[in-house]
C-alpha cells in the first residue's frame, strides 16, 4: 500500500490588501517543506487559499465603493501573483467564496447543531474587526487591540449562536500535555495549556448586524461568525460533506502552518470543533513568530508592509526564499533588513555556492572538455573522496532530521555544510594543479568526477529552497527533465554517468554590490 498523503495547508489570507513579505513568510516555508517531501517520495497535498467573508472585508470593499464580491474578485489575482513570482507549488487554492467550501461549512454546521453543540444566546462585548476577534478587556493596551491600534475596538451586543466550546478545555489539555507534536514549537504549546487551563467560554459562532459570510441554515439571518467558517477551509478543501473517498485519504492534514497571532483558533476552536463532531484532529500545529521591522510585527495596518515583488526583483524568488529560511530562526520572531538580505545572499548563494558551481563547471570544460570521465573505481577513492562523501550523507541525514522537526532553517544550515565541505575539498585536491602534470590526468578525473557529482547531489538537496538556480544547474550537469521531479533516490553517490556533457553558463547568483 502507498504511504498516506502528506497534507499541509498554509492560512487562508484575509484579501482586505495586497500581501507583504509577513503573509509570505508562512507560505514559503509550506512550500519548502512540501517540496522536501516530494522529494521524500510522498504523495503531498498542499493547500493555500483566500478568507475572503466577514466584516473586514465587507468594510474594505465599502471603502472602495465595491460589493464584497466585486472586490475580492479583484485583489485575489493580485495574490495569485505572488506566490507564482515565488514559485510556491501549492496544489489547491480555494476561496471561501467558493460554493464547494460555502455548502460543506453549512453541512458541518449543521451537523453541530443538530448533536446539540450549538444554542442561541446573546454576545455583549468587545470586537477586533482587524483580528475578527472577540475581546476581553485583559485583551487590550490603552483600550485598543495591540496588533491593530489603528482601529477602534468596537462593543457589541447581538442575539448570537454559540459553540459550547467550554466543554473541550479538559480534552484539548489533554491532548497538548501527550502529545509533543499536536502543537509546535514548545513554547507555544506550554502558552495554551496555560490558557486552557482558566477554563474556556462558550464561542459566538454567527453575526447578525451585516449579511457578507455564510448564512446559518436553519436561521438565515444569522451569518456564520468568519473564522468558524474559514477554518473549515481545511476540510472543505478536501472534500468533506462532498466527496468522502477524498477526505478520507487526505484528512486530517499533516502539518497545518500558522503565524502565532491565530493560534488559539487553531489550536483550541478548531480541535474542540472536530472533536465535536468526531472528526481526526490535525496531527500538528505549527506557529511561525512574525517577521518584524524595527522590533514591530511587519503590518499593512502599522504601514509597513512590504510587498516581496520589491525583493524579488533584487534577489530573485530563490534569493528571497532561501533568505528568509535562513536568517530568521523558524518559529521564532525576526528581523527583516536589507543589508542583512544582501550579505546572506552574497556569502552563501553568491560565493559559496555559485561560485563553486561556476568553478567546477568551468574546470571540467577546460581540463576535461567538457564530458565527463567514467566514475572513480573503489582503489581510486582517497580519503579526501571519503570526507567528501561522508559530508552528504551527514547533510542529508541532518536535512531530514531538520524537516521532521520542522525547521527549515536548520535544514537549509545543514545542506550548506555539505556546500562547504565541497569548497574545502575544491582547495585541498586543488585541479588546478593536478593540470599540470599530463602523470596526473587520471586523478584529475577523478577529482572533478567527484565535484561535479557533488553539484548534482546540490541541486536535489538545495531545490527545495532555489527551485530555480536547482533546475539550472540540473540542466547544465546534462541532466533530463525536471529535478523537482525526481526523488531522493536520485541522492546516491555515482549516478552521473561517463560522458555526460556538462555546459558552464552565466553565474548562478551574481553577487549584489551593497549601496
Ligand atoms: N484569515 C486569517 C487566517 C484564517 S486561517 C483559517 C488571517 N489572515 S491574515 O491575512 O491576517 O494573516 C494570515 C497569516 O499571515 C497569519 O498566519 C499571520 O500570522 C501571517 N502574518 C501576517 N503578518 C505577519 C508577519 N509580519 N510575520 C509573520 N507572519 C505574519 O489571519
Amino acid at each position: 500500500m502507498s504511504e498516506a498523503v502528506f497534507y499541509l495547508t498554509t492560512p487562508i489570507y484575509y484579501v482586505n490588501d495586497v500581501p507583504h513579505l509577513g503573509h509570505a513568510y508562512c507560505t514559503v516555508a509550506s512550500d519548502i517543506v512540501c517540496r522536501y517531501r516530494r522529494l521524500q517520495g510522498r504523495d503531498v497535498h498542499f493547500l493555500t487559499g483566500t478568507d475572503e467573508h466577514g466584516e473586514k472585508i465587507l468594510r474594505t470593499a465599502q471603502e472602495k465603493g465595491m460589493s464584497p464580491k466585486e472586490w475580492t474578485d479583484e485583489i485575489v489575482p493580485r495574490w495569485l501573483e505572488v506566490w507564482d513570482a515565488l514559485d510556491i507549488t501549492n496544489d489547491d487554492f480555494i476561496r471561501t467564496t467558493e460554493e464547494r467550501h460555502e455548502k460543506p461549512v453549512q453541512t458541518f454546521v449543521q451537523a453541530l447543531y443538530d448533536k446539540d453543540e450549538i444554542y442561541l444566546g446573546t454576545y455583549r462585548g468587545l470586537y477586533c474587526v482587524g483580528c475578527e476577534a472577540f475581546k476581553t478587556e485583559d485583551d487590550l493596551v490603552d483600550g485598543r487591540c495591540p496588533l491593530h491600534p489603528n482601529r477602534d475596538i468596537e462593543h457589541l451586543e447581538e442575539d448570537n449562536y454559540f459553540f459550547r466550546l467550554s466543554k473541550y478545555a479538559e480534552p484539548l489539555i489533554e491532548r497538548y500535555t501527550s502529545n509533543e507534536r499536536a502543537l509546535m514549537p514548545e513554547g507555544r504549546r506550554n502558552e495554551i495549556v496555560g490558557k486552557l487551563r482558566q477554563g474556556l467560554d462558550d464561542l459566538s459562532i454567527s453575526r447578525v448586524s451585516f449579511d457578507w459570510g455564510i448564512p446559518i441554515p436553519w436561521d438565515e439571518k444569522h451569518v456564520i461568525y468568519v473564522w468558524i467558517d474559514a477554518l473549515q477551509n481545511y476540510t472543505t478543501a478536501v472534500g468533506y460533506g462532498q466527496d468522502p473517498e477524498m477526505f478520507d485519504r487526505v484528512w486530517p492534514a499533516n502539518v497545518h502552518m500558522i503565524g502565532k497571532d491565530i493560534l488559539w483558533f487553531h489550536s483550541v476552536i478548531w480541535p474542540a470543533m472536530l472533536m465535536a463532531l468526531d472528526l481526526p484532529l490535525p496531527e500538528t500545529i505549527f506557529a511561525t513568530g512574525f517577521l518584524q521591522i524595527g522590533g514591530e510585527k511587519m503590518s499593512k495596518s502599522t504601514l509597513t508592509g512590504i510587498s516581496p515583488h520589491d525583493l524579488i526583483s533584487t534577489f530573485g524568488s530563490d534569493g528571497y526564499r532561501y533568505y528568509f529560511m535562513r536568517d530568521i530562526s523558524f518559529g521564532q520572531d525576526g528581523e527583516f533588513s536589507w543589508e542583512g538580505m544582501v550579505s546572506r545572499y552574497n556569502a552563501d548563494l553568491a560565493n559559496d555556492f555559485g561560485n563553486l558551481v561556476s568553478r567546477v563547471s568551468t574546470m571540467v570544460k577546460r581540463y576535461l572538455n567538457g564530458t565527463l570521465p567514467a566514475p572513480p573505481r573503489g582503489d581510486e577513492v582517497t580519503e579526501a573522496e571519503r570526507g567528501l562523501r561522508a559530508a552528504f550523507e551527514n547533510a542529508m541525514d541532518d536535512v531530514e532530521a531538520s524537516f521532521d522537526a520542522i525547521s527549515p532553517t536548520q535544514a537549509a544550515k545543514a545542506a550548506f555544510t555539505f556546500v562547504r565541505k565541497a569548497n574545502s575539498y575544491v582547495e585541498e585536491v586543488a585541479p588546478w594543479s593536478l593540470a599540470k602534470d599530463e602523470s596526473n590526468r587520471r586523478r584529475l578525473e577523478v577529482v572533478l568526477y567527484e565535484l561535479t557529482e557533488a553539484l548534482r547531489l546540490m541541486s536535489l538537496m538545495l531545490s527545495p529552497f532555489i527551485p530555480r538556480a536547482a533546475q539550472e544547474l540540473w540542466t547544465r550537469l546534462g541532466q533530463e527533465g525536471e529535478v523537482a521531479s525526481h526523488t531522493f533516490e536520485a541522492a546516491r553517490w555515482g549516478g552521473l554517468a561517463e560522458g555526460t556533457k556538462i555546459v558552464t553558463g552565466e553565474p548562478l547568483f551574481p553577487r549584489i554590490e551593497e549601496e
